[in-house]
């Protein structure tokens, strides 16, 4: 059987994933379950990269060690993957203690070899960020990032000897078309390696700046640079969390990366391999950006697109079909709430919904829900349907989900036209027609299933409500063995759900609330909102919950608030605390406890910060 390896980057455990983490993961999903569903054995490797600079200092903020810090944020990525689906067959953590062992056994392996050696370094060290910038990087003296003044150091360091490698990889590169895409991305990785000198690459950090890496096994002065121990985790992860497999799972078959880290996945990572004398991955694929309503995400701009927040209103496939069906993969991409409704109603609900729910309500019409009998075969229908498979195998072959997905399309845009053209409820007012009519819902039917398998990659949820829809149970067929007429006549066919419900532009679906920034409101409307400063008196835990607590706040009077702060606070802390409360709610019960009203906290998942008055105020004053 072949093997096919999919890795995505491991994210930084210390960010709240967004679209964009989203966006990579999704992809290396659905290249997964493709080639699962031809037969492959697959491997599909995420995970998070956890040592560094910046984790230890929001760890050391919080009163954790590193490890406790990475424990808990690593959470927000599986809860996500989950939530979106993802079926990775491993998730690594770059502080498992079996990836520390291969790092430092690949550290000893080129070190002996005279891959490794160490030489004074020279450069730009910014003391508040504590990070080292070039000559060429810095801002008139100043920090690029923080604008604040640097300082020239020098200190010794180990280089791993990467520019001996320079003319290989060019070879490489040249001799292997398909090892770096898109073509674009391709071409800027060997104008950077033609038009200059490659240096070689500090592989260390001196243990007294930065504690939290792994040491080098042959100077415990030093720890290791995050990259050089974050680029190996695809291949550690082959040691000790793949299956077992005969051929072994190293080289990987791709890496789906972003491309702002196109440079150090063809350049590092390559030349990495190569002084190890390993094989190197078949492909590097380098996406693009993902913009939101035209702008780059970020904190500041305060539009970073939560993919929580969206799969809760628009549904998980809507939001995996979207970010592959509006732009080719490789180039960067928009996301707007209005560009997604537009193609869950156009795409999902009228195209693909309307043909599912039309079928089966025809043979629960026509043929008291069962899957009519044929009298004969629609040579049309199923040499498209039977010729989808490689159409789409060819787009998948270079990533080109979006072609993919036209090519489905064009199998739902036949079968909604086949429907029309034979106008099954004419046939059914003529008796004489009824083998014909037979064969029409018969062949829609059959059409259906063949989307469904080959949609289920991209929705898997879907495609499993569609199978169901059609009485089928069971796994669904792998794609190399569908033929027409699989589908058994006789088959009784359960009730319908609507399978992706048109949405009012401009409205949030049923059950949501409008998308961040698209409804605005006015003055009148938060003057509904009755804000008052309040005192904490009293707070517990909530037995059964580490994340409630059930507070008594004096707000002129004292109300039993519930509050979702029992992971960023502990009870005892708050107790005399000044804090904002929404007065006016609606009472709820949580947990079996009625709250009357809400705090005001500022920030994401379990890192949340109360808002306070900055001056004293008595307790009940109106916020406005
Ligand atoms: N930890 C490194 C990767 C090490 S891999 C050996 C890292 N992590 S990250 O958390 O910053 O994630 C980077 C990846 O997330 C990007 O390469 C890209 O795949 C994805 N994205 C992050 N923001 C993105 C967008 N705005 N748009 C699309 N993808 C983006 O770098």
């Amino acid at each position: 059987m072949a093997k096919f390896y999919v890795t995505t980057p491991i994210y930084y455990v210390n960010d709240v994933p967004h679209i964009g983490h989203a966006y990579t993961t999704v992809a290396a999903d659905i290249l997964a379950r493709f080639n699962r569903l031809l037969g492959k054995e697959v491997f599909f490797l995420t995970g998070t990269d956890e040592h560094g600079q910046k984790v230890q200092k929001a760890a050391s903020e919080r009163g954790l060690t590193p490890r406790e810090y990475a424990d808990r944020m690593v959470e927000n990525f599986r809860g996500l993957w989950k939530r979106l689906n993802i079926s990775n067959d491993a998730f690594i953590r770059t502080t498992d203690g079996e990836h520390v062992r291969v790092v430092q056994e690949v550290l000893q392996t080129l070190y002996d070899r005279g891959e490794i050696v160490k030489r004074p370094y020279r450069g730009w060290y910014c003391v508040p960020d504590e990070r080292f910038w070039t000559g060429k990087e810095i801002v008139d003296g100043n920090c690029p990032e923080c604008g604040r003044p640097v300082e020239e150091l020098e200190e010794e360091n180990y280089f791993f000897l990467m520019s001996r490698y320079r003319e290989r990889l060019i070879r490489h590169i040249e001799d292997n078309p398909g090892y770096i895409l898109p073509e674009t991305r391709r071409n800027e990785v060997m104008g950077f390696l033609t038009s200059r000198e490659l240096g070689d690459l500090c592989i260390s950090r001196p243990r007294k700046r930065l504690s939290w890496g792994i040491p080098l096994p042959f100077d415990e002065d030093y720890v290791t640079y995050v990259w050089f121990d974050a680029l190996l985790n695809y291949y550690s992860a082959t040691r000790y969390l793949a299956p077992p497999s005969g051929r072994g799972w190293w080289p990987a078959e791709h890496h789906i990366v972003g491309k702002d880290i196109l440079t150090t996945h063809a350049v590092y990572w390559s030349t990495m391999l190569m002084a190890l004398g390993m094989e190197l991955p078949g492909n590097i694929f380098a996406h693009g950006w993902c913009t939101v309503e035209g702008r780059k995400m970020s904190k500041s701009l305060g539009n970073v697109v939560d993919p929580l927040e969206v799969i809760d209103r628009y549904g998980v496939d809507a939001f995996r079909y979207f970010l592959f069906r509006e732009v080719p993969f490789g180039l960067d991409g928009d996301f707007s709430a209005d560009a997604l409704v537009a193609r869950i109603n156009s795409d999902l609900a009228n195209d693909l919904g309307n043909l599912v729910s039309r079928s089966v309500t025809m043979t629960r019409r026509y043929f008291g829900g069962e899957v009519p009998e044929p009298t004969g075969v629609e040579a049309e229908a199923k040499g498209l349907a039977e010729g989808l498979l490689e159409r789409v195998r060819r787009r998948m072959e270079r990533l080109a989900f979006q072609k993919a997905l036209e090519e489905i399309w064009t199998l739902v845009a036949y079968l909604n036209k086949y429907i029309d053209t034979n106008q099954p409820w004419a046939l059914s007012r003529d008796p004489s027609k009824r083998d014909r009519l037979g064969t029409v819902i018969y062949t829609v039917l059959e059409g259906v299933r063949f989307l469904a398998v080959h949609l289920r990659p991209f929705m898997p949820g879907s495609s499993e409500e569609i199978c169901r829809q059609l009485g089928l149970d069971g796994p669904v067929e792998d794609l190399a063995g569908l033929r027409w007429g699989g589908l058994k006549p006789g088959t009784r066919l359960p009730k319908p759900r609507p399978l992706f419900p048109r949405i009012k532009p401009g409205e949030p679906p049923a059950g949501g609330e409008g998308p961040e920034g698209r409804s605005l409101i006015g003055i009148d409307d938060f003057a509904k909102l009755e804000l008052r400063v309040g005192r904490v008196s009293r707070a517990e835990r909530i037995k059964g919950s580490d994340k409630l607590l059930r507070l008594e706040v004096d707000l002129g009077e004292t109300r039993q608030i519930v509050a979702g702060i029992g992971r960023a606070y502990e009870p005892e802390d708050l107790v005399g605390k000044r804090v904002v409360v929404v007065a006016n709610l609606r009472p709820a019960r949580l947990m079996g406890v009625e709250s009357r009203g809400m705090l005001l906290a500022a920030g994401e998942g379990d890192e949340l910060s109360l808002i306070t008055p900055e001056r004293e105020v008595g307790e009940g004053t109106r916020v406005r």
